[in-house]
């Protein structure tokens, strides 16, 4: 996550950053979506190798191996006894894992980010879309998160398409940086809970 973000500081209460902790500690599911396990690294590595998946996303492990995507998995359990990480997979019917979702909180400032990545068979369909209108919808109600600050490199228009259309407000550009201390413009977006409930809200 770049230390640059979120653009927006708050500064949360004691109280909210507690409890957004304390909601990330207890989370088990995000949609279908369910908590990776060290023993997912074999079938998490098959989906990130490619590059459909993994050339986009700058928080991936760098180099990607199946020891460094346990590495990976096993930070997030570290991060989610903290309070402030979350790795979700979709499993296909077969076991197969179709997709991941990586949840990053800063408590401090109430604030939360996205990331992820589809099966490429999945790509373009309207499934990125809905499922992180699910996430970001999940994310503001139970971990209790007040903004959401996301970011895509320059060339990934589907991210840029899919945070525009959900009414994400550009924050301008960041330098991001990878695992193995190369880096990479972003773009940044984000979004307050109140925002998103006056344009989501299913009442
Ligand atoms: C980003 C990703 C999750 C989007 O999911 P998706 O199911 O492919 O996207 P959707 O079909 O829901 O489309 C979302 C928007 O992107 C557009 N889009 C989809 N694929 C596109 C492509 N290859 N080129 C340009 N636009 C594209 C869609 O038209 C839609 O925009 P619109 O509503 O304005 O028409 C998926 O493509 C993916 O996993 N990519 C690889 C990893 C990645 O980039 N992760 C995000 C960075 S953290």
């Amino acid at each position: 996550m770049a230390s640059e973000l979120p653009i927006t500081r708050n500064p949360a209460s004691a109280e909210t950053a507690e409890a957004v902790r304390c909601a990330v500690r207890l989370a088990t599911q995000m949609g279908s979506s369910r908590l990776a396990r060290i023993e997912d690294a074999a079938g998490l590595y098959t989906l990130l190798s490619d590059p459909a998946v993994h050339a986009p996303i700058y928080t991936l492990p760098r180099p990607l191996t199946e020891r460094s995507v346990e590495d990976f998995i096993e930070t997030h359990l570290l991060e989610r006894e903290v309070g402030i990480g979350l790795l979700f997979l979709r499993e296909g019917e077969g076991g197969q894992i179709l997709g991941y979702s990586d949840v990053q909180v800063w408590p401090e400032f109430g604030a939360g980010e996205l990331g992820g990545a589809l099966h490429p068979s999945l790509h373009g369909q309207g499934s990125g879309a809905r499922g992180a209108a699910e996430s970001f919808g999940w994310m503001f109600e139970a971990l209790g998160l007040g903004l959401i600050c996301e970011t895509a490199s320059l060339d990934n228009v589907a991210t840029q398409r899919l945070l525009d259309g959900l009414g994400f407000r550009r924050m301008g550009e960041v330098t991001s940086l990878r695992s193995d201390g190369t880096s990479r413009a972003s773009l940044v977006w984000e979004m307050t809970r109140s925002e998103w409930e006056g344009r989501h809200r299913k009442d």
